[in-house]
């Protein structure tokens, strides 16, 4: 592997950005950061960060020439981009480190109806009207189209086009993180009688579902495929990573004698 590493890392998370940031700090690496470009001022780091889509696995394959290792730490509900990284990792032969943050497991309290998709997860709020927050973001709030009889708050980061809202509904605009606290009390003054959520693990986005918890509330989950071979942290991938570049940018080792392998 040359010198110094150019390491490309397909981010929208906050572990991505994390991860970018602690590379950024080590010599021997170049490190830039690819963002989708869906939100208009995102937090980045202090490296070489790229906005906007490659083009398909093609497109990526074709950027990979200028770089040594990929990582995908895209959100775990991002499957475009991933079956991309994994598609142009295989056609370029250029290396491939997945960070994947494993699902909540549901602890003693919590009511999950857990589902396979959006769709499921609205035919899963049943016929009678209820108060729903949608904490999906704004991508798939259309499926709720199909299920109009319910009152809706849908919270995004960015705004969502009126045409792919279920009718009526309420809007919310807001970044996380969203702490347990602030959590129980948006459920609570808005009335809220089911969640609907993906199950995309961390910290961050847990504050609802712990709110969810302590207040009795079902919360339809959307479950995703899990990719048995990811990292779970930004450690993980970094020792990953280390392993893939140690001899491009480990600490010399010492060369006496009984330290040398195979001698
Ligand atoms: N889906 C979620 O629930 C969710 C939640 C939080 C954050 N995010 C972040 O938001 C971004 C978009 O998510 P999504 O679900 O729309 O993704 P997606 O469906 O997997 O990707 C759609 C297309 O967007 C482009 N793209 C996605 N991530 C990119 C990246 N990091 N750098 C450059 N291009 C990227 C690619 O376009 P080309 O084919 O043209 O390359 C990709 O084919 C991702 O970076 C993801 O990490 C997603």
């Amino acid at each position: 592997m040359r010198v110094p590493v150019r390491i490309l890392v397909l981010g929208g998370t906050g572990e991505a950005r994390v991860l970018a940031t602690r590379l950024a700090a080590r010599p021997g690496v170049v490190v830039t950061l690819s963002l989708a470009g869906r939100t208009r001022d995102p937090a980045v780091p202090d490296c070489a960060v790229r906005i906007g889509g490659f083009g398909g696995a093609e497109g990526l394959a074709r950027a990979l020439g200028a770089v040594d290792i990929l990582v995908d730490a895209t959100h775990p509900f991002a499957r475009h981009i991933s079956a991309n990284a994994e598609a142009a990792s295989s056609a370029t032969g250029t290396p491939l480190v997945t960070l994947e943050r494993p699902p909540w497991q549901a602890v003693p309290g919590d009511r999950w109806i857990r589902v396979g998709d959006m769709s499921a997860a609205a035919a899963a709020l049943g016929a009678a009207p209820r108060r729903v927050f949608l904490a999906i973001g704004r991508q798939e709030a259309g499926a709720f189209r199909a299920a109009p009889g319910h009152a809706y708050l849908l919270r995004s980061v960015e705004p969502v086009a009126p045409g792919d809202l279920p009718p009526g509904a309420e809007t919310l605009l807001a970044r996380g993180p969203f702490p347990e606290a602030a959590e129980r009390a948006l459920l609570a003054e808005r009335g809220i009688e089911i969640l609907v959520a993906k199950n995309s693990g961390g910290a961050a986005t847990y504050g609802k579902i712990a709110a969810a918890r302590g207040l009795g509330l079902p919360v339809v989950l959307v479950d995703r495929a899990a990719r048995p071979c990811a990292a779970a942290t930004v450690e993980e991938v970094l020792a990953r990573l280390d392993h893939l570049t140690a001899p491009v940018i480990s600490p010399p080792r010492s060369t006496a004698p009984s330290a040398k392998r195979g001698v």
